[in-house]
């Protein structure tokens, strides 16, 4: 198993891994091939995927806006869980971002995801019962579709 950057050439091996992650938000726009693409070109140097004979079984995107980093997309293939592949690639997407000068990484988990939370305060970060989350939806043709 390696971990490396991910590069648009991965895509379609990711978007598969994605598709089949129960409970992952797919976004319309995101999600497809030129937002990802997009978000690479912004963040050539920050996104990994963990490799195994060639087949990708784990990916972060992940980036920056040159003071926060930011990732999206966790995951690891339920079949190579818990051997420490998902905490391994966070350390490679987290050193990455020391690299670009980035002091602080933050990520969005759903309240309802009970092993994504446990993973992510097991790995040592910090959960933040003192913030509210918003947002607002810029583009309506930015469909979210949730895999079940
Ligand atoms: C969350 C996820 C990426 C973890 O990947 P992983 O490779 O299995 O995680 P690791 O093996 O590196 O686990 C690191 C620690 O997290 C904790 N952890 C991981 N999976 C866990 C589970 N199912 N239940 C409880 N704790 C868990 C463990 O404490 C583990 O440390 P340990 O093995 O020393 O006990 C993976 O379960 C996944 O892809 N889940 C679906 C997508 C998702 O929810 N992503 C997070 C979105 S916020």
């Amino acid at each position: 198993m390696t971990i490396r950057t991910m590069t648009i050439d991965d895509y379609d091996q990711v978007w598969h891994l994605w598709s089949e992650i129960k409970g992952f938000g797919i976004r319309t726009l995101d999600d497809s091939r030129e937002g990802v693409e997009k978000f690479l070109k912004r963040n050539p140097s920050t996104s990994v995927v963990a490799e195994d004979g060639g087949m990708v079984i784990g990916a972060i995107l992940c980036g920056h806006d040159g003071r926060r980093g930011c990732m999206y997309h966790v995951c690891v293939a339920e079949k190579y869980r818990k051997h420490g592949i998902g905490h391994q690639m966070a350390l490679a997407a987290m050193e990455a971002l020391k690299a670009e000068g980035i002091n602080k990484v933050s990520l969005i988990a759903f309240k309802s995801n009970t092993i994504g939370n446990k993973f992510w305060r097991k790995v040592g970060w910090t959960f933040r019962e003192d913030l509210n989350y918003y947002d607002f939806t810029l583009n309506e043709e930015n469909i979210t579709r949730f895999i079940e």
